[in-house]
């Protein structure tokens, strides 16, 4: 994982707009790391207890709003917690993207304490995701919120 924190840290070092910034890692992370073949970021909508889907790389999704405590990504939202999922069709409370997704990881993102949105990896291979992923991408979401308290843009 060590190329790609240093691929991502040149990303933030750009001083492109926050969208942009986003943006660029979504299309990093999608077309350089293996089983991750949907990158998107969702985040909080206004003051309503629902998520907003915001920048993406992939099949585009009908999901753009997901109310809290919906889907993997509606839980996070509520939990605070990282959601890995090995097998989608083992969960209840799953928002289906297409049948081609297998797996899931949803880690949130926190800007002085609290829980702003996330960032959402599908795979098309069953158990993608491993420790490492989940470390590598808690990491990215530590430097997303370094870089959203520290550009005005
Ligand atoms: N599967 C997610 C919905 C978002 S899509 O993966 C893009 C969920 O269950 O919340």
């Amino acid at each position: 994982m060590h190329q790609h924190q240093n691929k991502i840290d040149s990303i933030f070092k750009k001083d492109l707009s926050v969208e942009d910034t986003l943006q660029a890692v979504c299309n990093y992370l999608q077309r350089s790391v293996p089983n991750y073949d949907w990158v998107g970021f969702y985040f909080k909508n206004g003051n309503k207890a629902e998520l907003k889907l915001a920048q993406f790389t992939g099949k585009p999704t009908e999901h753009i709003i997901i109310p809290f405590g919906k889907g993997i990504c509606g839980q996070v939202a509520v939990s605070n917690q990282k959601f890995v999922v090995a097998d989608v069709t083992a969960e209840d409370n799953y928002i289906s993207c297409g049948l081609d997704v297998k797996s899931e990881i949803v880690i949130p993102i926190f800007k002085n304490g609290e829980n702003i949105g996330q960032i959402d990896i599908d795979s098309h291979t069953r158990n993608a995701f491993t420790k490492k992923d989940v470390l590598f991408l808690e990491k990215l979401c530590s430097k997303i919120e370094f870089f959203l308290l520290n550009t005005a843009k």
